[in-house]
């Protein structure tokens, strides 16, 4: 393996220092050409890399670039991947292939990448080796590093595949980056970042490193910031939300109790939550919020117990259902969702049937189902596979069944008028707008665009398994 490089510490007052001498090189070229550099950032996997990209995209912005949608014109590109399967990481280095093209037309273009799949030894390597026009990394836990290597890279003229320091996977990064928000009504707000809890399948431990926690001052006044700012969902994110504060005087369910406090008609929603961790103090903080969004994402993973020892989750089924009923019993509207992994290594038939059964039993309200994926360094990788077709197979069945609960679920909520916060033109149609019900379901109607950004009341009178149809109602 090729010598890395390993980030020495920096602090705040040096970020910015690197931040200024980047801005004034770009505009002393945008007093010579008469335009300035553009940075595009391409953003793949989950919500946490969104809040992520919006860091990237607000340091780049104070480094003086132009942020643009079109990578052909981009002085700049940032590729913020994911590692969570295998799917995905074949897709970033597709796509950061395809770069190569627009680089052999601009050789002043720098490209970096980062993301889980820059954490893992690797990848680093095959980004190094393989993907030459790759200019620099950059890990999860050391994007407030972004100006010093972009400035390193810029004086220095090589290249940079550099890996975090111990130090860095013990800070959070939030408080380092300004953020360039894509929604002027929706926000993330990340409140922790790592994850302990070691999934047998799972890299994201591995990537993202342990788990920390923001200050809790911090994350109250960035969401009251927003709600002032007309926001009018907030998301706290964080790979498992309920070890939020573990060791401080201040767990997640103080934490949504306080920041369901704050005045104003707004959402609060949180993901993602483990089952072994989901207490019923939060479920009661819930049932007794005036902004917290009735819907709980509970990741199942199986429906058997055997396979969730293997998978190291730390509950069974029976522990799940009590959750669930709980939650039922104080909030019977809630809006349930999970995720699934079907061909789990040694999953049999009857243990997969328990999942099947699983969903019949609990009934969600959405599902999202993964075929397993071997991530390397994972102790699931080194047991002995489902074969593909057995997967493909699983996974079609597990869709089927779920379509019909989903299908079944959203039936009563035909001629009732739920609040929808509007996300403006759907895609495809630019007559028929879109929203989401505080529940998270999708529901599309008529609207213009004075609607978007903004609650509106529709009356359903059309509902399928992943979608409600209806008209916009006083
Ligand atoms: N293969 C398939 N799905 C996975 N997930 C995590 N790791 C893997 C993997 N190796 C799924 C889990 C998790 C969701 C974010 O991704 O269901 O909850
Ligand atoms: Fe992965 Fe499990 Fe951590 Fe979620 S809780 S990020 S599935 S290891």
């Amino acid at each position: 393996m090729a010598k890395q490089y390993i980030l020495p510490p920096i602090s705040l007052a040096e970020r910015k220092d690197y931040s200024f001498r980047v801005r004034a090189w770009n505009e002393t070229y945008a007093h010579a050409t008469g335009k300035s550099r553009k940075c595009f950032v391409l953003t793949f996997g989950c919500q946490q890399n969104e809040a992520d990209s919006e860091k990237i995209a607000g340091m780049a912005e104070e480094m003086g670039y132009e942020i643009t949608a079109t990578p052909e014109e981009a002085d700049l590109i940032m590729v913020n991947t994911c590692a969570i399967r295998e799917h995905a990481e074949k897709k970033a280095l597709s796509i950061i292939g395809q770069y190569k093209h627009i680089r052999a037309k601009n050789p002043d273009l720098i490209i970096g990448v980062c993301g889980c799949m820059t954490a893992q030894d690797h990848r680093r390597e095959e980004l190094k080796m393989k993907y030459p026009y790759v200019t620099f990394t950059l890990g999860t836990a050391s994007l407030h590093h972004f100006p010093k290597v972009l400035w390193d890279v810029i004086e220095q003229k090589r290249r940079f595949i550099t890996t975090e320091s111990e130090e860095d996977f013990t800070k959070t990064v939030a408080e380092c980056a300004p953020i360039r928000r894509e929604s002027g009504y929706r926000a993330w707000v990340s409140i922790m970042y790592g994850c302990n809890n070691f999934c047998s399948y799972c890299i994201v431990p591995y990537c993202r490193g342990r788990e920390r926690s923001r200050a809790k001052e911090d994350i109250i006044r960035e969401v009251r910031e927003l709600v002032e700012a007309g926001y009018r969902e907030i998301t706290l994110l964080g790979q498992n939300v309920n070890s939020y504060g573990k060791g401080s005087d201040c767990d997640f369910a103080d934490l949504v109790a306080e920041l369901d406090t704050i005045e104003g008609d707004w959402w609060l929603s949180f993901m993602t939550s483990h089952p072994k961790d989901a207490s019923r103090k939060l479920i009661d903080v819930m049932a007794a919020g005036k902004h917290i969004a009735r819907r709980f994402h509970l990741p199942l993973q199986s429906g058997n117990d055997r396979v969730l020892k293997a998978m190291n989750r730390h509950y069974d089924m029976a522990k799940y259902l009590d959750t669930v009923t709980y939650m039922r019993e104080k909030m019977p509207d809630v809006v349930i969702t999970s995720d699934i992994i079907v061909g789990f290594p040694g999953e049999t038939e009857e243990e997969f049937g328990d999942t099947l059964k699983a969903l019949e039993t609990v009934r969600f309200d959405m599902l999202y189902s993964f075929i397993y994926s071997p991530r390397k360094g994972t102790p699931a990788a080194e047991m002995e596979q489902v074969p593909d077709v057995v997967k493909g197979n699983r996974f079609d069945r597990l869709m089927a069944t779920q379509n019909a609960i989903a299908a079944e679920k959203n039936l009563p909520m035909e001629g009732k008028t739920v609040r929808v916060l509007c996300d403006g033109e759907s895609k495809g149609n630019p007559e028929v707008y879109s929203g989401r019900t505080e529940g998270g379901k999708i529901v599309f109607f008529p609207g213009i665009p004075d609607m978007t950004g903004k609650f509106i009341s529709v009356r359903i009178d059309r509902t399928e398994a992943f979608a409600l149809w209806g008209e916009t109602a006083e």
